[in-house]
């Protein structure tokens, strides 16, 4: 395992939410909503990096069959608790990562989707999760890679250029913090940010292109700095 990848599977050794800007269930659902827009149907979905499963409830009654996986105990238990008290039936967990998951799963899907999670793999694991994803999507399936960290905004918003409060100095304090985090992360050999790595929408057409895919971009609606990834085959 990478040194980058034992950080991430530390990091959320004992998480037991996605992190969604609010945890309040009427911002969830929204998000929900605005993401099951984009899925646009199918009738068997595999959400991978499923975490806590504050989404996967919402998509629960859209679907016949949901396979929800991810890699951290403490995540699938929260989404377990959750499954159970929302009474989804048709959603089954399995822990894995984006290696091991292809091995256990039994079916192909209508859709593969990932809602911030891309952001923990480099683009080699995200050239390795779309070819493997073609073999597990059915045909005129999609695969929806939501909410990936914007390079181009991502540190416009990190040094607070969206925020309320945006003054010069502000602004200032919070690029001189960002500084110091970057060398002192650079340092101790760790990801610069926990929110993870920024992906460029070129590099990951690239990618997507190299696998007969076409990708379409699209800016979130809930975070300034996040935009979704519609990924399907040029024919469906
Ligand atoms: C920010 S959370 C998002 C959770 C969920 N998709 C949501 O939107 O509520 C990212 C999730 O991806 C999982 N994850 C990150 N890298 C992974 C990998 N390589 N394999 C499996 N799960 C991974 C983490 O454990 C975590 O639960």
């Amino acid at each position: 395992m990478s040194r980058e990848k034992d950080f991430w599977v530390e990091f959320f050794a004992d998480r037991r939410n996605g992190g969604h800007r609010s945890s309040a269930e009427e911002f969830i659902s929204s998000e929900a909503k605005e993401k099951l827009f984009h899925l646009d149907g199918g009738k068997t979905l595999l959400d991978f990096g499923c975490g806590a499963g504050e989404l996967l409830v919402y998509y629960s009654p859209e679907y016949e069959k949901m396979v929800g996986v991810d890699f951290s105990a403490s995540m699938l238990e929260e989404a377990s608790k959750r499954i159970m008290e929302r009474k989804c039936g048709n959603i089954s967990l399995i822990q894995a990562d984006d290696k091991t998951v292809w091995e256990k799963l039994d079916s192909s899907f209508d859709r593969i989707t990932a809602a911030g999670v891309i952001q923990y793999l480099t683009y080699q694991e995200i050239d390795n999760f779309i070819l493997n994803s073609s073999n597990y999507l059915n045909k005129d399936g999609k695969i929806v890679l939501f909410d990936i960290l914007d390079p181009r905004l991502y540190p416009l918003w990190k040094i607070g250029l969206f925020s309320q409060d945006t003054g010069f100095l502000n602004i200032l304090r919070k690029a001189g913090f960002e500084f110091k985090n970057m060398i002192s992360a650079r340092a101790k050999n760790r990801p610069v940010n926990i929110l993870g790595y920024s992906h460029s929408p070129d590099k990951l057409k690239k990618i997507v292109n190299k696998h007969d895919f076409e990708m379409t971009c699209v800016q979130s609606m809930y975070y300034e700095y996040k935009f979704h990834a519609i990924i399907s085959r040029p024919d469906s």
